[in-house]
This record gives structure tokens, sequence and C-alpha cells, in this order.
């Protein structure tokens, strides 16, 4: 019970950190650099914190499984982690929700509208995307608590957590709708620093080919 205790407060510990760093790296390229108004984009700035924590934290989760299946040896030794790690990022997608609902306005994501403030098609698409990506994460989200856990078979609950993956793949079209446009024009990253929404999509990327890659050689 103790080891468990101190696993999570380790976890914690290490999520914790990512989130203070991507609020500085948000801060920085958003309100510092871009000059933004922190009073208007305050929630847009730590949202995409909330986001960025997210994907940090599943992708975390999902390679220590698959990199463990290739035997790498630090991913076996904290593959323990594999659960605290998700259902962190998970807890942090309903943080990512919750404000971004909030920010959805033409002030803050004019790209999501057309210019009458009537929300456009394109706004629509990646807002049904998210909708959908969370109801594919809620598979893994609930079947890793302790108490489903133990009510289901092994084979199911493996079936219910790579529904995860799918969710993973949702959320990269999601984010690669919203940020692609800035990712072709690194001249004009603010501070230099590049776009959260491509860091978020390169984690994602390399989650999902090594899982693949990891599927074709078990098949082989
Ligand atoms: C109801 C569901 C969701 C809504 C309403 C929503 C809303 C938003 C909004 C408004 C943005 C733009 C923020 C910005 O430009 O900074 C955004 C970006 C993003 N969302 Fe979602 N989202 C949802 C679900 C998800 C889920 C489940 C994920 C999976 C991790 C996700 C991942 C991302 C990523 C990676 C970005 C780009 C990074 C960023 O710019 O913040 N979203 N989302």
């Amino acid at each position: 019970m103790e080891k468990i205790a101190k696993k999570k407060l380790f976890t914690a510990l290490i999520v914790i950190i990512c989130f203070i760093f991507f609020v500085f790296y948000s801060y920085l390229r958003n309100i510092h650099f871009r000059g933004l108004d922190f009073i208007v984009y305050a929630n847009f700035t730590i949202n995409q914190a909330f986001t960025a924590t997210s994907v940090l934290s599943i992708f975390i989760s999902y390679n220590l499984s698959t990199l463990s299946k290739y035997e790498n040896k630090l991913a076996k030794k904290y593959i323990s982690y594999k659960r605290y790690f998700g259902l962190s990022g998970f807890y942090f997608i309903i943080l990512h929700i919750f404000f971004g609902f909030r920010i959805i306005s033409q002030e803050v994501l004019p790209q999501f509208f057309l210019e009458d403030s009537i929300i456009s098609s394109l706004g629509k698409i990646i807002i049904i995307l998210g909708i959908f990506a969370f109801l594919l994460f809620l598979f893994p989200a609930i079947s890793s608590m302790l108490e489903f856990r133990k009510k289901l078979k092994h084979n199911k609950w493996l079936i219910l957590q790579r529904i995860g993956y799918l969710g993973f793949f949702i959320a990269l079209i999601h984010a690669s709708l919203i940020g692609y446009q800035e990712w072709l024009t690194p001249e004009k990253w603010w501070g230099s620093l590049p776009p959260i929404s491509l860091i978020c999509v390169i984690l994602i990327l390399f989650t999902l080919i090594l899982r693949l890659s990891a599927l074709i050689i078990k098949s082989k």
C-alpha cells in the first residue's frame, strides 16, 4: 500500500513539474513574445499547458508499455507507472475540455469562426473530433480504475486500453486542424518557440508509430 502511495506521489510530482514547465512555455510564447493581453488570454494560455501535460502524460504511459515490449530496461523498470500517468493524462484532458469550451470565442480563436461570429464548419469539426476523442479515452480511463479492473478479464481490459490509441489518433487530427497553418512558417514562431499543437502532434505521432511498428514486428 505504501509502495502504491509512493508511486502516485512520484507520478504527481513529475506531472506537476511538466505542467509548470508548459505554463511557463505558453506564457513566454503567447504573452511575452506574442504580446497577447494576459487578461483576455489567461484561460487560453493555461489551457495550452493543460493540453500539453495531458498529451505528455499519455505519451509516457503508452510508450512505457510499448518500449517494455521491446525489452527496454528503463521502460520495464517503470512499467507499473503506466496506469498513474495514463490516469493523470485523462484528468488533464478533463481540465482541457472545461477550459476549451470557455475559450471558444471569436476574439480568442478566430480560426473557429466566420466573420459574423458564427462558428464555421471547421470549428464544428474540430469540436466534434475533440468530443469523440474524449469519449474514446473514457474506455481506457474507466477500465484503469481499480474497481473495474478487478472485474474485467485481461483480454477485455487490453481491448479497452487500446481504444485510447484511437482517441490519440482523433486528437492528432483535432490538434492538426487547429495548428497546421502555423507549423509551416517557423520564421513566424513567437520567440522561435514551436507551437504547442506541433509539440503535441509530434508526441502523438511518435506513440502511434512506435506502437504500430511493435505490432508489425510481433506479427512477423
Ligand atoms: C469536448 C472535447 C474538446 C474540446 C471542446 C476541445 C477544445 C479545444 C480547443 C478550443 C483547442 C484550441 C486551443 C488553442 O488553440 O490553444 C484545442 C486544442 C487542442 N486539443 Fe482539444 N478539445 C477537446 C478534446 C480534446 C482531447 C480529448 C484531446 C486529447 C488529448 C485534445 C487535444 C488537443 C490538442 C493536442 C490541442 C492543440 C494544442 C493547443 O493548441 O492547445 N482535445 N482543443
